[in-house]
């Protein structure tokens, strides 16, 4: 287990091998197993196979082609449609329709997307998370006809890998953990711990000869520029699809 958390890659092209039922119902039951608050168990997930339906969350998830390539995307939600449904079919009070309750379902979802992923990973399978969940979660929920209460969180494509990719580069654990309390670092701390990243992403960014051409022409020399730049996560891109969020997240009554 050890050494296969400590050999994660994302994959994103996929063979056109398939993933069989029982596989498939093997790693949701691994999934079913993860940790849950309360045992509530606030999390649902849409399996999407069909090759119609693929292509139209192609479409909605921007075009990732790793979307067609794999024979398998899931879809993980925060769920408290179904618990509030139990409670109302049983006359109990109700709840969960708030800010609390889209929480606790969504790092329920996303544990069990993780459980799923190591499961995935350790019969040979590769994965891939798709972050364009969020931006398109308005979308996602007309397509999958999710109920008020349920709001997409998480996807991830799962396919038998086509490729082979290095490991990517990780800041230092001495960043990443801290000791009893949190502590701040230096100018000089986070520049030293950043450093291999400004190298190695910079020498994978501009291995791709498009992405090479748009930053020379943009005049962008570093990756934490590029990060806020228009070709990655621009400050508007990020609110537009922040708002978007909040209003849809009323809209599903997950934000009362
Ligand atoms: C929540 C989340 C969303 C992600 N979304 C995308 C995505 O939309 N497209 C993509 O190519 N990779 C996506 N990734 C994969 C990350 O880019 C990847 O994990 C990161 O670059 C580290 O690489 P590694 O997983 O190979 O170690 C996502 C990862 C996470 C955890």
């Amino acid at each position: 287990m050890l050494d296969l958390a400590k050999a994660h890659r994302s994959i994103r092209s996929f063979t056109s091998q398939d993933i069989d039922d029982s596989l498939l119902n093997d790693l949701l039951l691994a999934g079913l197993r993860s940790s849950s608050s309360g045992n509530m168990q606030t999390w649902s997930v849409i399996v999407t196979r069909d090759e119609a339906r693929k292509r139209w969350l192609y479409e909605a998830h921007r075009e990732q082609s790793m979307i067609l390539e794999a024979p398998l995307v899931l879809t993980f939600c925060a769920d408290v449609f179904r618990m509030r449904e139990w409670l109302r079919v049983n006359d109990s009070k109700q709840s969960f329709d708030d800010l609390l309750g889209f929480l606790t379902g969504t790092v329920d979802a996303v544990i069990a997307a993780q459980t799923i992923s190591l499961a995935a990973e350790s019969v040979g399978l590769g994965i891939c998370y798709l972050g364009t969940t969020w931006w398109a979660a308005d979308e996602i929920i007309e397509f999958l006809q999710l109920p008020k209460g349920v709001f997409p969180v998480t996807s991830i494509v799962i396919g038998h890998p086509a490729e082979d990719p290095l490991l990517r580069d990780r800041l230092p654990l001495e960043v990443m953990v801290h000791q009893e309390q949190y502590r701040r670092l230096s100018d000089e701390e986070l520049r030293q711990a950043h450093a291999q990243r400004e190298i190695k992403a910079w020498e994978r960014y501009n291995a791709i000869e498009s992405t090479r051409k748009k930053l020379a022409k943009a005049g962008i020399t570093r990756v934490s520029d590029y990060y806020t730049s228009e070709f990655k996560y621009p400050k508007a891109l990020h609110q537009r699809i922040s708002k978007m969020l909040i209003e849809t997240l009323q809209e599903q009554r997950l934000w009362l």
